[in-house]
């Protein structure tokens, strides 16, 4: 039987894809999700816990029980300009649990991890692209509270804990292409979601948040990445990191981006129809531009995307928006 790996968040958005394509794979999988925002119905594979990764003595029963070597570490809050009203729930939810989870991990001598970091740790970069050796500058405490979780690990990694590959997510969008699962986050904040919800007449209106960004049509830019490429990305660090790769943080993003105005046409490109907007302020905490340079983790890992393609994105969100089989 193969080591066991521990799924925390499985039942969210990006890690159910995560656990799905783990467990097609013929992976050996455990989640742990406290459901506050994650379905029992996302889980395609293994078990799942019903518990919180801020408790010890539940994760250090699981370790044991399962047979856990890796870990996969997707639990957390994730909206922006939320993390700006309420920091301290972040740093409590992404930062303190993250650590509580480590402290396990090292106890029950885990030896790899794979952790769902973000782009926000780059705030804004120089020219609105971001290398992994950018400087670590957030603009918002979500961005903060992963880079403080980046930091236990690497220094965690150096006194001889477990290796990890921190994957540096840029906007993931987009759906399992066979439907199964999707993106049904209650109170969406991020624009594809948004975009499809408007699409499907469940909103009246997208509020396009800042029409005066420095950027050619002033509206902010963004890489926007497939789920299912994102998955596949962790399997490609798990294979790394059991070769015995050493640990790295890696950006993951197509390499080129978008506008919110370019998002909105090509949703009326893919529906033919138009999608009502209504224009606003600047969000808190939003940058204007956030591309990756994304160079490494192809070069790396031979990382491949199958889905770069911004309307084959929106009509796998809009897919999964007009059936989905949970949630809203
Ligand atoms: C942010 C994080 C990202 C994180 C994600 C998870 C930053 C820079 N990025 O993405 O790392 O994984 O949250 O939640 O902190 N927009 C609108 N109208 C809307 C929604 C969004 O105009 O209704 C605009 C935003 O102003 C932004 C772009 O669309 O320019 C993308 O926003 P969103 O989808 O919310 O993601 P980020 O905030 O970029």
């Amino acid at each position: 039987m193969p080591n066991g790996i521990l799924v925390t968040g499985g039942a969210g958005y990006i890690g159910s894809h995560v656990v799905q394509q783990l467990g097609e794979a013929g992976e050996r999988v455990v989640t742990l999700d406290n459901l506050c925002t994650g379905f029992a119905e996302a889980v395609t594979h293994g078990e799942l816990v019903v518990g919180d990764t801020g408790d010890r003595e539940l994760v250090a029963k699981i370790l044991a029980e399962h047979d856990i070597d890796t870990i996969m570490h997707f639990a957390a809050h994730t909206i922006v300009p939320e993390s700006v009203a309420d920091p301290l729930k972040y740093y409590r939810n992404n930062t303190c649990s993250t650590r509580n989870l480590l402290q396990c991990a090292a106890e029950a001598g885990v030896k790899h991890i794979v952790f769902s970091s973000t782009a926000a740790v780059y705030g804004i970069p120089a020219g609105g692209v971001a290398r992994e050796d950018s400087p670590n500058a957030p603009i918002n405490p979500y961005g903060t509270s992963k880079l403080m979780s980046e930091w236990m690990l690497r220094d965690l990694a150096a006194a001889g804990g477990p290796s990890y590959v921190a994957l540096r997510y840029f906007n993931v969008a987009g759906s399992d292409p066979e439907g199964r699962i999707g993106q049904s986050t209650p109170k969406a904040t991020l624009l594809v979601k948004v975009g499809a919800e408007v699409a499907t007449g469940k909103r009246e209106a997208l509020t396009i948040f800042g029409t005066d960004y420095d950027t050619p049509d002033g509206t902010g830019v963004r890489d926007y990445i497939h789920v299912e490429d994102l998955a596949a990305a962790h399997l490609d660090a798990l294979a790394w990191l059991r070769a015995g790769g050493e640990s790295q943080v890696l950006n993951c993003g197509y390499g080129h981006g978008y506008s919110v105005r370019e998002v909105v046409q090509a949703f009326e490109r893919v529906t033919g129809q138009p999608l009502p907007v209504r224009e606003a302020e600047r969000r808190a905490g939003d940058p204007p531009s956030l591309v990756a340079d994304a160079a490494r983790i192809r070069e790396l890992f031979g990382w491949t995307p199958k889905h770069d393609d911004l309307d084959g994105i929106v009509a796998s969100s809009l897919a999964w928006e007009r059936t989905p089989r949970y949630g809203a």
